[in-house]
């Protein structure tokens, strides 16, 4: 049987690349799977969070993620505090982790920046805690960007260690599924940098409420370079800005790179720019008013993510039960 679990951290600026790379396919794996999406609030204070404002960006990702098209009578979705079974596999992980693996973790350097003695030490042990969060669930398969690749090398590291250490084949190894033609959208600014929540200029990224007047002024202002539009896959090297946006625009209609570069090659990026700022706004502009809909009303907000812990809580519990028995932890 296959269990989807993933999640997303509520640090404000859902953007593109979440969109494409981790919510749109989140959305349609729902159709065919028992799908779990959490909030990870944990997470998130990895770095320092304003409490005010970490309340209100767990509720406005709730909303991106109903308008976008999570089901939650279908799926799950929650927010990662409210279920204590997260933290306290973490701890059996952190015991299980060795700390090599976890000074090989490009996201922490990167996050950590040159000032590494003064990161938390939650920063740290981050990729545990994700680890915690699918295993908890016994996750099959987690649908994410390309980024996080690494960090479920590592969950599938800490699954097999800890089926070894206590010989029993308890974990799942889980599969990442890393789908379309953007898994690894890029900062419309630099081809070189990911698109990112936290850069401080806003016009690298297209966030999923931006109105349909920044979208547009924001592609028409997108790096591009001095030459055609690409003609094939192979002209793409070395052209990173226009990769990326003709990536974006296959992963937003459901095509192939090489159909896009087929519409598109050897015209001009203007063209190119005033299609995709079009398509971008018809995918993005009718999630922002239900998002807006969504942020009208806290309290139904509040209940979904309240229901969804409780039946997030309900698959989890016997499964933490197992595993302090397995550790020899008396549980009775
Ligand atoms: P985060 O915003 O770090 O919580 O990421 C949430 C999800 O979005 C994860 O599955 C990431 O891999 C994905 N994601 C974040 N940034 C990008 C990006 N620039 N391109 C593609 N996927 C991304
Ligand atoms: N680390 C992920 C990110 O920054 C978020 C995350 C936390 C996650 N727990 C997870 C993703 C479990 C997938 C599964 O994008």
């Amino acid at each position: 049987m296959k269990r989807i679990f993933s999640g997303i951290q509520p640090t404000g600026n859902l953007h593109l690349g979440n969109y494409l790379g981790a919510v749109k396919n989140w959305v349609k794996l729902q159709s065919t799977y028992e799908c779990i999406y959490c909030i990870v609030d944990m997470h998130a204070i990895t770095t320092f969070q304003d409490p005010k404002k970490l309340t209100q960006n767990i509720r406005d990702a709730a909303a991106i993620l109903i308008a976008s098209g999570i089901n939650i009578n279908s799926s799950i979705l929650f927010n990662q505090s409210r279920v204590p079974m997260h933290a306290e596999l973490a701890w059996i992980f952190n015991c299980i982790a060795k700390i090599g693996w976890l000074n090989r973790m490009t996201q922490f350097k990167d996050k950590a920046g040159k000032n590494r003695e003064k990161a938390s030490a939650g920063l740290y042990i981050y990729p545990n805690l994700m680890a915690a969060d699918i295993l908890s669930y016994k996750a099959t398969h987690v649908p994410v960007g390309d980024d996080q690749k690494q960090h479920l090398e590592l969950t599938r590291d800490i699954a097999i260690s800890f089926n070894d250490s206590y010989g029993i084949k308890y974990f799942p190894v889980v599969e990442p599924l890393i789908i379309g033609e953007a898994t690894r959208v890029m900062s419309l600014r630099d081809g070189s940098k990911k698109m990112s929540k936290s850069d401080n200029s806003d016009f690298t990224r297209i966030n999923i409420t931006d109105s349909k007047d920044v979208i547009a002024s924001k592609i028409k202002k997108a790096k591009t370079d001095s030459l055609p539009v690409p003609e094939s896959i192979t002209a793409l090297s070395g052209r990173l800005e226009a990769k990326n946006l003709l990536g974006i625009f296959a992963a937003l209609k459901e095509v192939s790179l090489e159909k896009i570069i087929k519409d598109y090659g050897g015209g001009t990026f203007s063209v190119l720019k005033e299609d995709l700022a079009e398509c971008i706004i018809s995918e993005l502009v009718p999630v922002s008013s239900e998002i807006k809909n969504l942020q009208n009303n806290r309290e139904y907000l509040d209940k979904i993510l309240k229901d969804g812990a409780t039946k997030a809580e309900e698959i989890s519990k016997p499964i933490i039960k197992e595993v302090k028995e397995i550790v020899g932890f008396l549980v009775a």
